[in-house]
């Protein structure tokens, strides 16, 4: 997560027996080289960079955990190439592709990722059409071929998790219930807000025109939300005007998004600042440290997998 999955929140879950994920994306390679190094300081268990393909610094990105020899990359926000993904391995490192669908899930593999991470529409932040439970059922013929493939999106409970691995998921991907968590350096105000909301709050953000191409944001409905509708509105008046092209209207609209996120994460602006969010709000309802998390994730899920086999 953006802003979110840094050195603390990523050792303190590893060292409670998950797999934590820095998040690359948005950042400096010089930044993303030090917080590598802090969480190497607070952990000796492997843990994975995400990086998002879509970056314009993707490459010097993806230099830096290829030369920080990174254990496992994950490729999100767009589709990588093979040649991507080719360099991602190239100094030993796992690298694991978002998959929105089962043929590009099977171009994937065959471009040489590892594993794959499917992320359903009840998820927080950027999110795809199809919902978790249908897109774990379409990646049902890769799984039965022995693709390890991971599941996200508006999972907050250790009875979803067993269902997903009765499925024959891999594993389960967490990211709003860890926003909520101690260790987690989002503001307090803005924890307060999540820990607040209901399910039906996490929004999806509206578009005005198919001419502004983005990727939808699901986030706790604010103003920014209103915001982000009258910025549309300022942008298509502007290229209805040619004062500027389509592909300049895209990059604007995408640029609202990561400015805005750093408002609610680093300086507690819950109005103006973007509160991603995925349907999996509706049931955090503690700050709890996240090795507590983690016992009650694995507790629940073993408890509902016994029911199973009983
Ligand atoms: C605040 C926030 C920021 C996120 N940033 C990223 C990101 O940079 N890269 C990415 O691949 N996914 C990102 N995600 C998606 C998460 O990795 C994860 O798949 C999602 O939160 C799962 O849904 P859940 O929040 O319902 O658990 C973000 C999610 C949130 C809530």
């Amino acid at each position: 997560m953006s802003q979110v999955s840094k050195a603390k929140l990523v050792a303190a879950i590893c060292e409670a027996g998950g797999f934590g994920i820095l998040a690359a994306g948005g950042r400096r390679p010089e930044s993303i080289e030090a917080e590598i190094r802090s969480t190497r300081a607070l952990t000796g268990e492997n843990f994975g960079v995400n990086v998002v393909t879509l970056d314009q610094r993707i490459h010097q990105q993806l230099a830096v955990c290829v030369e920080s020899k990174v254990s496992h990359i994950i490729l999100g926000g767009g589709i990588p190439n093979s040649a991507l993904i080719a360099t991602a391995k190239s100094n030993g490192a796992k690298v694991i592709c978002f998959a929105p669908s089962l043929p590009i899930g099977e171009r994937l593999m065959r471009a040489g990722a590892d594993a794959l991470v499917v992320e359903g529409h009840e998820a927080g932040g950027h999110v795809g059409p199809v919902a978790a439970a249908a897109l774990a059922q379409e990646m049902l013929p890769l799984i039965q071929r022995g693709v390890l493939v991971f599941i996200a999106g508006g999972i907050g409970t250790g009875e979803a998790v067993a269902s997903y691995l009765a499925l024959g998921m891999t594993g389960c991907q967490l990211g709003t219930r860890f926003l909520c968590s101690v260790e987690s350096e989002a503001h307090p105000a803005t924890k307060a807000v999540y820990l607040r909301a209901a399910s039906r709050d996490a929004v999806l953000s509206p578009q005005l025109d198919p001419r502004l191409k983005f990727i939808p944001v699901r986030a706790i409905a604010n103003v920014a939300t209103e915001d982000f509708i009258v910025r549309q509105r300022e942008l298509l008046s502007l290229m209805d005007a040619h004062a500027i092209s389509q592909r300049e209207a895209n990059v604007e609209i995408e640029a609202f998004w990561s400015g805005r996120l750093q408002r609610a994460m680093r300086d507690g602006d819950t109005s103006n600042g973007s509160l991603m969010a995925g349907q999996s709000v509706g049931t955090v309802v503690r700050e709890d440290s996240v090795y507590d998390i983690i016992s009650e994730l694995q507790d629940r899920a073993a408890t509902a997998l016994g029911r199973l086999a009983a």
